[in-house]
């Protein structure tokens, strides 16, 4: 039915792909099953292309659909997003929410930041991809910027939090093995934090506390020591035998809980680093570029790192990942050491640039540091004598509400009045990462939509 509905030409699109499908199943055997399931999705996609309204289905059509075809790794909350404008998303019926997720710390511009659409579509109808096997001109643009802006002389790009951390691990080791040349056992092993998240793939795992998400695929990587967030006496102790590569360290825990170092701690570790010629790692892919009115996190505790990790907010919604490191650092990396077919393409790191060049303006910075002091001011007058709240914490705009009980209730009842926020922890802290373009209006509205939904957790 749905070819009625279509133009000429895509009705001979519609039957050239249901044609293919057709030929390739005689070919490779296709279940028949699967090839009905092949030319209704071929029909259907057609029918985008009509003039036929593109959303056509429903809420729960789209829920049931995706449980057949997704792996099933993730819980998700039950909301189909389809558009969104600044800090507002707008669902599959047309509900409308106010975003303090950001995608988990990822729109930092918010949804459909112009200059971000524009730097993008520029790049798009430029060139997209290439590969690393030729130089590019955004990549070395946005390398220089976030060099010129760091600690740091060299940047690794790649395409995820988690995979900044895998470069980190690789490049940690071979920098033991290039400073000790004539050990056969250079220092191989690594230390973590308690409520630390580093991310999902086998090394970076092997650094994340939580023991469910690491056991059910043991063996990780081994020789990782987790030590307590803050311990400091731990952390000199097991660095001074001389075994450590590196120290892994987020300057303020996201996923583990909005949980911030001290200078004491950070300042600690870097001399006990430099003392044993371990390395010191700041994985600030939640925390980084600009979300605590720094530009990086570590600014605000004096201390710098050896190797910083960036990722989430970094190209403002496309995936990119970042090892900054050293001079001293990349003296020990090789041609053939890493590298990623993706990574660090023309059109991530346009969008990077475009999201760069806005968050490190100072002006956008005091602005970041503003809201965040505003958020936490209201969070603690308008919900901080509720007697579930435990604790606010974190600066910037990112900020902790830990609660006596799981926060699940209290995240639904607010999505079901048109606000999204996410949770941390064991789930019972509330963690606000709104977009850091966010308005006082919106963080009031948003701490008032919280303040209505309080009750649930009673
Ligand atoms: C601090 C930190 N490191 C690493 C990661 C992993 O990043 P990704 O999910 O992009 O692999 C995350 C993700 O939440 C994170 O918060």
């Amino acid at each position: 039915m749905n070819s009625l509905h279509i133009s000429n030409n895509n009705l001979i699109h519609h039957n050239l792909k249901t044609t293919i499908t057709t030929h390739v199943s005689k070919h490779h055997k296709i279940h028949p099953t699967k090839l009905n399931l092949k030319a209704q999705l071929t029909t259907d996609t057609t029918t985008l292309v009509s003039s036929e309204p593109k959303t056509k289905r429903t809420h729960e059509e789209v829920i049931e659909a995706e449980k057949k075809v997704i792996v099933g790794t993730y819980g998700r909350t039950p909301v189909v997003l389809t558009s969104g404008k600044g800090c507002i998303l707008y669902d599959i019926n047309g509900r409308e929410y106010i975003d303090l997720t950001s995608g988990i710390a990822v729109n930092a511009l918010g949804h459909g930041d112009a200059d971000w659409v524009q730097a993008v579509t520029h790049q798009a109808n430029l060139l997209a991809h290439v590969s690393n096997i030729y130089h590019t001109l955004p990549q070395v643009n946005l390398a220089e910027r976030l060099v010129a802006s760091s600690f740091a002389d060299r940047v690794f790009f790649c395409n995820s939090g988690t995979e900044a951390n895998e470069a980190a691990i690789k490049f940690a080791r071979k920098f033991q093995r290039h400073s000790h040349p004539n050990n056969p056992s250079p220092p191989t092993e690594f230390i973590s934090f308690t409520n630390s998240f580093h991310g999902r793939t086998i090394g970076a795992l092997a650094l994340t506390s939580k023991e469910h998400y690491r056991t059910p695929f043991e063996p990780v990587m081994p020789g990782v020591t987790f030590l307590p967030y803050g311990d400091i006496d731990a952390a000199q102790e097991l660095i001074s035998s001389g075994k450590i590569a590196a120290v892994f360290v987020e300057p303020i825990q996201g996923e583990g809980g909005i949980y911030s170092a001290t200078k004491e701690f950070l300042k600690s570790l870097r001399i006990a680093c430099d003392k044993a010629g371990s390395l010191l790692v700041f994985d600030e892919i939640q925390c980084g570029l600009g979300r605590t009115g720094y530009l990086w996190a570590h600014e605000a505790f004096g201390v710098t790192p050896d190797i910083m990790t960036l990722a989430k907010p970094l190209a403002g919604g496309l995936p990119i990942g970042a090892a900054l490191v050293t001079e001293r650092v990349n003296a020990a990396i090789n041609y053939g050491d890493h590298g990623s077919t993706f990574a660090g393409g023309p059109l991530v790191c346009a969008a990077a640039i475009a999201v760069f060049d806005k968050i490190s303006n100072p002006t956008f910075l005091a602005s970041v540091t503003k809201n965040g002091a505003y958020l936490k001011d209201i969070v603690k007058k308008k919900l901080g004598g509720n007697s579930h709240i435990k604790e606010i914490r974190g600066f910037g705009l990112i900020v902790g509400i830990e609660l006596d009980v799981s926060a699940s209730p209290l995240v639904d009842a607010c999505r079901e009045s048109g606000l999204l926020i996410l949770t941390a922890g064991k789930g019972d802290i509330v963690r606000l990462v709104p977009p850091l373009i966010i308005s006082e209006q919106e963080l009031d509205r948003a701490v008032d939509i919280m303040y209505e939904c309080l009750h649930v957790l009673d």
